[in-house]
């Protein structure tokens, strides 16, 4: 059943060109492509891993098409709900999350339109939720989330495109071969960082902000090291003090306005001694040499990018785990849906 894989997060982890491939094929009906047209204002209630493509969709949404967008943690929203305009949209895997749901609710008692983003069809969410937006990933065995993170990443991309009049059709509709390449991506140095610190950080700014929080969280989840994902300007205002040549940071450093700046934060970061280990596009050579190890992710559009350097961060937590010889597909006191609240 895990078709040659050592466990089902690995077979889950390579099944991604072809989940978010299939998200992106089955598009989005025209009653949502309504809802979602009509929306001034778009709030966002989720946990865990799907809380991190939420504010990934947050980034993306409002620096690219100018959507007040608003990210809420579903057992946070319960109590201490937020005044609520324009449309709610609750992001689940599983479609089963007690504190999402909880959310949702809320969100309909107060007469917004609201939208499920699930991999599970007739899953509570979808009950709950005016409509759905069905994610293609497939049964996801492995308790952590590999695909059904990125094909979430496909639902919501394809709401960014909506809004943007199909500015990112061709950008979305090559991304699961981007995806491919990076599957192959050897991350084996970068893991005897990782398998032998006690803590390591996870950078990035904008939309790899979240990037970074789901690769700590990832890399917490399954191997038990100890992972922090940070804005990459905020360690100066406290991580900093943990800088040692023994905490590992990993760095996403790709194209774009926030570049320059990146690139300056791990130099400090070198200053203190940190091993870095940067996530930048093939043939920057520049940052290579500053860099202990430097993993290169294909030269693709940014919404790509997003896609693709999630996906190295997912091989590195998966690699170190294995190291460690932890139970990758169950790790301890974790339940694939958590459903009390
Ligand atoms: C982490 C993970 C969890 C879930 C969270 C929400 O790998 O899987 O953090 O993302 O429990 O689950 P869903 O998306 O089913 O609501």
């Amino acid at each position: 059943r895990k078709g040659g894989f050592s466990h089902y997060m690995l077979k889950e982890i390579y099944e991604q060109p072809q989940s978010f491939y299939e998200t992106v094929r089955a598009g989005i009906d025209e009653r949502v492509r309504q809802m979602v047209i009509k929306a001034d204002e778009i709030t966002l209630v989720a946990c865990g891993t799907s809380y991190h493509t939420a504010l990934a969709f947050k980034y993306l949404a409002e620096s690219l098409c100018s959507i007040p967008v608003r990210v809420e943690i579903g057992s946070e929203f319960k109590y201490f709900t937020p005044p609520l305009r324009g449309l709610v949209i609750a992001v689940s895997q599983s479609g089963e999350t007690a504190d999402t749901i909880a959310a949702l609710k809320m969100a309909k008692a107060r007469n917004c339109p609201t939208l499920a983003i699930t991999n599970m069809q007739g899953s509570t969410v979808t009950r709950v939720a005016d409509e759905t937006l069905l994610m293609r990933a497939g049964p996801e065995i492995g308790v952590a989330a590999t695909k059904s993170y990125t094909a979430q990443l496909a639902a919501l991309m394809q709401i960014v495109n909506l809004r943007c009049e199909g500015a990112f059709d061709d950008a979305l509709s090559h991304a699961h071969l981007a995806i491919g390449d990076v599957l192959l991506q050897d991350v084996r140095e970068a893991v005897n960082l990782c398998s032998t610190a006690e803590h390591v950080f996870f950078v990035g700014r904008g939309a790899f902000y979240p990037v970074s929080l789901e690769g700590a969280l990832k890399m917490k989840e399954i191997s038990y090291v100890h992972a922090e994902g940070y804005a990459a300007g905020e360690l100066k205002h406290g991580p900093f003090a943990l800088l040692t040549a023994k905490t590992p940071v990993v760095a996403i450093c790709t194209p774009g306005p926030t570049y320059g700046v990146m690139a300056s934060n791990i130099k400090e970061m070198k200053a203190r001694k940190a091993p870095v280990i940067a996530l930048g596009v093939a043939g920057d050579t520049e940052l290579a040499e500053i860099v202990d190890i430097f993993i290169p992710i294909p030269n693709t559009h940014h919404l790509v990018q997003v896609l693709t350097t999630s996906v190295v961060l997912q091989l590195l937590a998966y690699h170190t785990a294995c190291a460690l010889q932890r139970d990758v597909d169950k790790p301890r006191n974790l339940a694939k849906s958590v459903t009390v609240e």
